[in-house]
């Protein structure tokens, strides 16, 4: 394959005759542990199939996915910054790539390009499998943007007791209140908006939160969105905080452990999501044969 457009690693079809190829793109994707992780699977599933990276320019994403599709790539993860992207480019999404508004898993049949978002469902698994319950929890969400929209969603279909979505500008918070508005009604889940602000006064927040889960883009510049007074006023020692970021203990984990909370980065996340493209692609039958416990405990080993 080859392309002005892509940065191609090891990711050309025609280069694996006999596998069907996959790969996950991104602009930085180097350091990407999909290909690890998918390989595990594969393993484990017994299935023939080739996993590379992809990066993609940053405005070159639509032609690197044409190319490999063309030449005959099955399925596609898709990661910063190009979960919008992959959107536009599927001719059909699931319901929930719709309601999240980013595809992070693509794949062709019959000539057409589907997509789907797998992330949401990803962080309720990798939860439920640390014994942390959603059903009737109050759960906290920090940021607004579009990790944060992934995750809604599913955990709404989980019914919490509430779920306050917490954001720097209050905008884009009350945007996604109406957004998930009916998914909210219908599963009898009080859904609110607040800004950070209001997190760190007991009378706008008067309760602390069983989750919290840090979907802002804080951590990665090494800051918390959480004052102080918010930390003092959310968490209790029964809470559990949960970033989405992976590879390191954030400021946000920081806060949480200094009030006795339990924490957990978000490489679970990346493992489930992982695992229900795997299954999208290779069949949903497999699903006995992979173990994502066994492939994140590897990870961290
Ligand atoms: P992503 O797709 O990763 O969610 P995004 O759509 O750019 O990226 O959203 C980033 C989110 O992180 C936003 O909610 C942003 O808050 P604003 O809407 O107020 O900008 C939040 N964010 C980024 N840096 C932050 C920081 N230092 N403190 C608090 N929130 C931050």
């Amino acid at each position: 394959m080859s392309s002005n457009a892509s940065v191609d690693l090891h990711t050309d079809p025609s280069l694996h005759p006999g596998l069907d190829v996959y790969a996950v793109a991104g602009n930085p994707i180097g350091h990407s542990q999909s290909p690890a992780i998918h390989q595990r699977f594969a393993e484990q599933a017994k299935q023939a199939m080739h996993y590379g990276r992809l990066q993609p320019e940053l405005d070159g994403f639509a032609q690197a996915a044409k190319i490999f599709f063309s030449a005959g790539g099955k399925g596609m993860n898709v990661t910063v910054p190009f979960k919008l992207y992959a959107q536009a480019f599927a001719d059909q999404l699931t319901s929930r790539a719709q309601l999240a508004g980013a595809v992070n898993t693509l794949w062709i049949q019959d000539g057409k390009i589907y997509g789907d978002n797998t992330d949401g469902a990803g962080l309720v698994r990798d939860l439920l499998a640390q014994g942390i319950a959603v059903h009737e929890s109050r759960i906290l969400l920090l940021g607004a943007g579009g990790a944060a929209r992934g995750v809604i969603g599913p955990l709404l279909e989980h019914s919490p007791k509430c779920l306050v979505i917490a954001n720097r500008s209050s905008i884009k918070a009350d945007e996604l209140i109406k957004l998930f508005a009916n998914v909210a009604a219908s599963k009898e889940v009080a859904l609110e908006a607040r800004t950070l602000a209001q997190l760190e006064s007991s009378e706008k927040t008067p309760y602390p939160f069983d989750l919290v889960i840090n979907a802002t883009a804080a951590g990665l510049a090494d800051e918390s969105p959480l004052s102080i007074a918010a930390v003092v006023n959310i968490f209790t020692p029964s809470s559990f905080a949960y970033d989405m970021v992976y590879g390191k203990t954030t400021a946000f984990m920081k806060q949480a452990l200094q009030r006795g909370a339990r924490i957990s980065d978000g490489l679970g996340m990346l493992v489930e999501q992982a695992a229900d493209a795997f299954l999208l692609w290779r069949g949903t039958d497999l699903a006995t044969q992979i173990d994502s416990r066994a492939v994140l405990a590897k990870l961290r080993s």
